[in-house]
């Protein structure tokens, strides 16, 4: 089957085995290995891309589903110019990360939630991201990461915002 969608303000068009994953798409025919496999099985969320405005598990959608869609991966999540989006630098400055392999799903997700929730609290940040996993940081730092990026994207500082 024939697959047309944008990725990363990118038009795509490929042929694609119909049950071939979205997963597999973006890592194998378009090399955006950002996204991470973890565990294949829809538990970990290092596969999580945002698609149509919505975090989706893309070890759990066919390419051919994302027919029509516009997605991004954590390669469009820096701005043009090269500069870190707030979420990238929130987890830089937080130390949201350990081995980095949940991270670009962390992101995707936290990116999809902030645009839903621009300012939430602790609790609904640790729900929001409660279908990702992370096997190093504990979770504590992630949450602070996300609290910089929301903070920083109305205007304050962590600091100002902690206050
Ligand atoms: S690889 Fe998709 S949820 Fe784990
Ligand atoms: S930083 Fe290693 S799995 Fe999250």
């Amino acid at each position: 089957m024939t697959v047309s969608l944008t990725i990363n303000g990118r038009k795509v068009r490929r042929s694609v085995e119909p049950r071939m994953l979205l997963v597999h798409f973006l890592r194998e025919d378009l090399a955006l290995t950002g996204t991470h496999i973890g565990c294949d099985t829809s538990h970990c969320g290092a596969c999580t891309v945002e698609l149509n405005g919505r975090s989706v598990k893309s070890c759990t959608v066919l390419a051919v589903q994302a027919e029509g869609g516009e997605l991004r991966t954590i390669e469009g999540m820096a701005h043009a110019d090269g500069t870190l989006s707030a979420l990238q630098e929130g987890f830089r400055q937080m130390h949201g990360l350990q081995c980095g392999f949940c991270t670009p799903g962390m992101i995707m997700r936290a990116h999809v939630l902030l645009k839903e929730n621009p300012d939430p609290s602790e609790e609904e940040i640790r729900f929001g991201i409660a279908g990702n996993l992370c096997r190093c940081t504990g979770y504590q730092n992630i949450v602070k990461a996300i609290q910089y990026a929301a903070a920083k994207l109305a205007g304050r500082t962590f600091q100002e915002a902690a206050e």
